[in-house]
């Protein structure tokens, strides 16, 4: 698995996978990093261990398709074989999300299809559980396709919300779960182990 990792912001996700790979325990190479912001602290991550990155915005490019070739033209260069975002704040290309069909995959903090959407990110996503009241929330790793957020969903791993969360506290222990879940939904696709059928995954043979 050659990996490119998409980020916008402070890559604690984009940082667990890495060094799932530095242990051993995800057979990929990080092939790229992308980012769409020149100040972007995870591009200093990315520095630190001699990975490659690409600032590339859409805001730099006279039009879509330009910006989208950019995009292709970097992920070819370096080999790029699958995709991961880890928040990453813009919507990626359709080309990009068609040429990398079942090969792209995004982690959300909270249990999709609920507090999902446009506007869910960051913070906001752990104010609307908080304000909701649900007992429950997680970490969801799904495929990305042409919406936010909307994909079949590969793997979900809940988190109690307690009494005295607050939006911080809450995302503090979400973020714990996603810098394990996200490595192990590429270790199965390192693996050969997800199959997409519709809008289900099947993970063999099943974990729980
Ligand atoms: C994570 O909560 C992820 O689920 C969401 O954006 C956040 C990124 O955090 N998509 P980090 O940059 O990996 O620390």
């Amino acid at each position: 698995m050659h990996l490119c990792l998409f980020a916008s912001g402070t890559g604690s996700n984009v940082e667990a996978i890495w060094a799932a790979i530095d242990r051993g325990e995800l057979a990929a190479r990080p092939a790229l990093l992308v980012t769409n912001r020149s100040d972007a602290p995870v591009l200093d991550r990315a520095r630190s261990r001699g990975i490659p990155a690409e600032v590339l915005a859409a805001s730099d490019y006279s039009s879509g398709e330009a910006y989208e070739k950019a995009l292709a033209d970097a992920l070819t260069a370096h080999g790029v074989d699958f995709i991961g975002l880890a928040g990453y704040l813009k919507k990626i290309p359709a080309g990009i999300v068609d040429e990398y069909g079942g090969r792209i995959v995004n982690i959300h903090p909270a249990l999709l299809p609920a507090f999902g959407g446009p506007g869910m990110y960051g913070l906001n996503v752990h104010r609307a559980v908080l304000e909701r009241g649900v007992r429950w929330t997680g970490a969801t790793i799904h495929f990305v396709d042409h919406d936010y957020d909307s994909g079949p969903i590969i793997l979900q791993k809940p988190v109690p919300v307690y009494q005295d969360d607050t939006p911080e506290r809450l995302a503090a222990r979400v973020l714990a779960v996603e810098h394990q879940l996200y490595p192990e939904a590429l270790q199965l696709f390192a693996e050969g182990r997800v199959q997409l059928q519709g809008r289900r995954v099947w993970i063999d043979p099943s974990i729980p």
